[in-house]
């Protein structure tokens, strides 16, 4: 979708669809007082006859409206216009957006002029809108025939303000970026897992530093990994006809001597769980459990969007968990980069056994912040839902900026402890670690942050579990882009900082 701004009120504004925010008891807000008197007249028509009570998600298209510029209005309801909330816009400019997705419209208007989130600025608001516009209208089609694709017609949005411009420009140019980068991590994370392997992977980190001159790649392969002592990672493809890779991206969009900061994604590209085989039911959903992975691609590419002046590394741990006479085995013990060992209890806590090699590696950028994303445990989204990626961390630094780019972008995340009680539970009788706790399910999400712990002494370090987060099951199954609002935003504020 292309995004626009415009000073202006609404009443002469040509469009197929002007979104015009309501409030609650029914009423209209500053942005109608333009319109003509016969258009008020038939909004407040129509308002009267109480289909819409000006709730936040609430929506109703009116076509035709006497006397309107525009071919359809689309009263928004935005709840009590003084106590307005960010998660009541953000289901209100949803339910807008699907609205207008069921017409033909191909082009909106939205006022912004009555939207006011608590203390938020023009430049949030423009970004929640450009965010929640893509997010709505994200289709993939990549693997439909021909004849059956799911068509939107809508292709452009302006945001009508009379306010600051500037501010609303760089919402919307932020906004743009995030969100392209959100449906690269969507597109990557919805291709099948029969497409997106490990190699696949790194083919798509060479793509993206073709054609840029601040990004550029490396790949490892099995052989190089074995000769770094990445027995760890390396033992989670053993059982797979597909080969691990290491990828690494590197931005450089500040001084030399600067310290990069460091995202690590979890990219196995496909679980089954190895020989510690997980049930069939909603197996295929672990394609997702490369989201990790995707959340750092997509978040590279808003970077070299924005042209953030800093530098980044993003690494991706990419192999394919899968049973086979040559997989891993239950009581396996494998020794990692670091030099620690490792028993092998249950081949499906995988991702901490790729993710823990890649932690080591990085150690050589020397780096300003690591943070590690990761599909990591069933057990986050017992605790959490859908709602908050939980996070672990060993520096109240790191903590304190993902906090604030979590309540900045809403990309919502809760911080679970890592206390000395917990580490204990990895205590193994014949290596140095288990790869599980051994208090059974229990603390599930702690325990393989303990885990993830142990490799992550040189820097300051947070872990992002987004098992909950970055993919929906069920009926609206796919993958969400989460968390590269977060990340970005993270990376944003640690190149002002
Ligand atoms: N990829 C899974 C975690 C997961 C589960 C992600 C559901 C998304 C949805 C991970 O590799 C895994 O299997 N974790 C195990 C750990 C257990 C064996 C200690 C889990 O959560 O059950
Ligand atoms: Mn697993
Ligand atoms: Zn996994």
């Amino acid at each position: 979708m292309d995004f626009k701004i415009k000073k202006a009120t609404p009443e002469k504004i040509k469009t197929d669809a002007l979104i015009l925010p309501v409030f609650e008891g029914s009423t209209l807000g500053t942005s109608a007082a333009a319109l003509s008197a016969a258009t008020r007249k038939a909004l407040e028509a129509a308002l009267a006859q109480g289909d819409i009570k000006g709730k936040a998600g609430e929506v109703m298209v009116l076509s035709a409206v006497a006397e309107s510029a525009a071919q359809r209005i689309v009263l928004m309801g935005l709840g009590k216009a003084t106590e307005q909330k960010e998660s009541g816009l953000r289901k209100s400019l949803a339910a807008a957006a699907n609205a207008i997705k069921g017409t033909a419209a191909k082009d909106a208007v939205i006022c912004m002029d009555d939207i006011q989130t608590g203390d938020r600025d023009l430049q949030w608001t423009a970004r929640q809108v450009v965010e929640q516009f893509e997010t709505a209208t994200y289709t993939f089609n990549a693997f439909k025939s021909k004849d059956n694709h799911k068509l939107v017609s809508l292709k452009k949005l302006t945001l009508l303000t009379t306010n600051d411009q500037k501010s609303a420009e760089r919402g919307v140019l932020e906004g743009k970026a995030i969100a392209d980068g959100m449906n690269y991590a969507r597109d990557l994370g919805n291709t099948p897992p029969n497409v997106c392997n490990p190699s696949y992977l790194a083919q798509e980190a060479r793509k993206l530093s073709r054609g840029c001159k601040t990004l550029s790649t490396k790949i490892l392969d099995e052989k190089q990994m074995a000769e770094l002592g990445m027995h760890s990672l390396l033992s989670v493809g053993n059982g797979s006809e597909t080969p691990s890779r290491l990828i690494i991206m590197e931005y450089k969009g500040g001084p030399k001597t600067q310290k990069p900061h460091v995202l690590v994604g979890k990219g196995i590209t496909f679980d089954t769980g190895g020989i510690s085989l997980k049930p069939a039911p909603d197996m295929d959903a672990m394609k997702w459990d490369m989201c990790g992975a995707a959340s750092v691609f997509g978040t590279m590419r808003a970077i070299i969007d924005m042209q953030l002046p800093m530098n980044v590394v993003g690494v991706v741990a990419a192999a394919e968990n899968m049973p086979s006479g040559k997989a891993t085995r239950p009581g396996d013990i494998v020794t990692t980069m670091s030099g620690q060992t490792v028993e092998i209890l249950n081949t499906d806590a995988e991702g901490r056994l790729v993710l823990c090699d890649a932690l080591t590696y990085v150690e050589r950028f020397k780096p300003a912040s690591v943070v590690d994303i990761a599909t990591l445990t069933g057990a986050i989204i017992v605790a959490l839902g859908p709602f908050a990626s939980g996070m672990m961390s060993n520096d109240e630094d790191v903590v304190e900026n993902l906090q604030a780019a979590a309540d900045y972008t809403q990309d919502k995340i809760w911080r679970l402890p890592l206390w000395d009680e917990y580490q204990a539970l990895l205590d193994s009788p014949f290596a140095d670690i288990g790869n599980i706790g051994n208090a059974g399910p229990k603390a599930g999400s702690i325990t393989a942050a303990c885990f993830l712990s142990r490799f992550t002494k040189a820097y300051p370090w947070a872990h992002l579990d987004v098992a909950g987060s970055a993919f929906n099951g069920g009926a609206n199954k796919g993958a969400t882009g989460r968390p590269v609002p977060l990340l970005t935003e993270y990376l944003l504020r640690r190149a002002n900082s």
